[in-house]
């Protein structure tokens, strides 16, 4: 398969089956903006539940919190945000389309008369570049000026930072310890894209690790080592994943040292998370805007500093579509194309489908309980019209792992058949033990 058709084909599933659909759709939609389905939900939700399970609850060294998306503007000033968190942008007066700078399909340069427009192909229509800075604005208050403007927050570590004296305190920490935090941040991006790679608003996973100076290299480098683990455990082809270390003239301003978790998308390898060795900067900054000392006091050492960070940022969108990406897949069966989301049990938005083989013999009755049993332990549908292998596509399409069939031999033999997706194989396991059976293949990563 070509690999536009691979993000073709997904998109459409994700649509058809309720994983993600267009924002304000029957306007329109909105750029690069998207909405999670009965299924998308599920799936971002466990996305988010195991990092919040291996970051926060699996640890004894993390604490976790929900900042306001709304801060003070002086955050943005402090952060360099307001000053740097700019990309730059050229317009065409003729089509009025707007493009980065640096966007490969520019031909010449910006600005002067042998550019070319990617779009309408005019020449010498590209404006020279401009700095345009990716944070949204508005106002608080009912009065719009600019001494009332305030920022959509561009990523969820800010609201880390101002708090991590108030955490600290309250929470009796000590130092090395960590902030984890998960929400949503938005971007005025000029070239979003790629479905729900690059989008305006988003979800970031972040946590912010503090150390003693010093001590950050060798954290740097622990705290690499379990995201990537953690990745490894959702399940992800490891082949398609790998490291990029950001050379000397990537590195963001505030970093001493940073690497990307990458994954092969069918579009290039990009990013899915950072893991940034920020130093002081950023409490440095919050110190010097704030007037607050944000300095720690070991008694142990009966000293004091200023911690330094080790950061790791993921979004939670990024990592969803990776999961669907990595577990699309079209098979020749019975000389039928079956579609199969060959997502781990840990994070499929259905567990298991229940099935009556037939409407009648009380097989539906039998069904229904069992389904109302499963329901209350972990997420299931019934379904009982079509063909018994029609039913079962359409949850292969959905990532199901687990088919139960209430067949004739059940209410004698107490029994139902799994049907496992990846492998089509099927058992015959004992209606009480069922639950148990599905829920002991649910586990998930640490
Ligand atoms: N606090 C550091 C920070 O925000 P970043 O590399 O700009 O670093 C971290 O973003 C992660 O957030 C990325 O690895 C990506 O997963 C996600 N992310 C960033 N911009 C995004 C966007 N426009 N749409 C979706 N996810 C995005």
């Amino acid at each position: 398969m070509a690999d536009t058709t691979v993000m073709d084909k997904l998109v459409s599933l994700c649509k058809r089956r309720g994983f993600v659909f267009q924002s304000s759709e029957i306007y329109g939609g909105l750029g690069s903006v998207w909405d999670y389905g009965p299924l998308g939900v599920e799936l971002k939700k466990n996305v988010k539940d195991l990092w919040w399970r291996a970051m926060v609850h699996a640890r004894d060294d993390i604490e976790g919190l929900d900042a306001a998306i709304l801060m003070h503007p002086r955050v943005w000033e402090a952060s360099g945000h307001v000053a740097g968190f700019s990309d730059p942008l050229v317009d065409c007066r003729h089509c009025k389309n707007r493009f980065r700078a640096d966007d490969p399909r520019i031909k010449g340069t910006p600005g002067q008369p042998d550019a070319q427009c990617p779009v309408c192909g005019s020449r010498g229509t590209l404006t020279e570049p401009r700095m345009f800075n990716l944070m949204f604005k508005t106002f608080m208050g009912p009065v719009e000026e600019q001494a009332a403007v305030i920022y959509l927050r561009p990523e969820t570590a800010q609201g880390i930072y101002v708090n991590y004296l108030n955490v600290l305190q309250s929470s009796r920490q000590r130092i090395p310890f960590g902030i984890a935090q998960i929400g949503k941040a938005f971007r005025n991006e000029i070239t979003p894209g790629n479905f729900i790679f690059r989008t305006r608003e988003f979800e970031q996973m972040e946590m912010q690790f503090f150390v003693k100076p010093g001590t950050d290299a060798d954290w740097f480098e622990r705290w690499r080592e379990w995201r990537m683990q953690w990745h490894y455990g959702l399940g992800l082809a490891p082949s398609r994943l790998q490291w990029h270390q950001h050379g000397p003239d990537e590195l963001a301003h505030y970093a001493r040292a940073a690497f990307d978790i990458q994954y092969e998308f069918p579009f290039g390898w990009q990013e899915i998370e950072g893991i940034h060795n920020r130093g002081d900067f950023d409490l440095g900054r919050h110190q010097e805007f704030s007037g607050k000392k944000l300095e720690y006091f070991d008694q142990a050492a009966n000293e004091r500093y200023l911690p330094y960070i080790v950061e790791t940022s993921a979004g939670a969108d990024r990592v969803a579509l990776t999961l669907l990406v990595d577990a699309y897949r079209e098979e020749e069966v019975e000389g039928e194309t079956r579609v199969v989301l060959g997502l781990h049990p840990a994070v499929a938005p259905i567990k298991a489908g229940v099935f009556p083989l037939v409407k009648k013999d009380g097989m539906p009755d039998l069904a229904t309980a069992l389904y109302h049993d499963l329901k209350r332990r972990f997420p299931a549908f019934y379904d009982d019209s079509g063909a018994i292998g029609r039913r079962y596509r359409r949850m292969d399409e959905a990532g199901t792992p687990f088919g139960i069939t209430v067949d004739g031999d059940t209410a004698a033999a107490r029994s139902v058949t799994v049907r496992h997706r990846d492998s089509m194989l099927q058992e015959r396991v004992g209606v009480d033990q069922v639950g148990d059976y599905v829920a002991a293949r649910l586990a998930g990563v640490d």
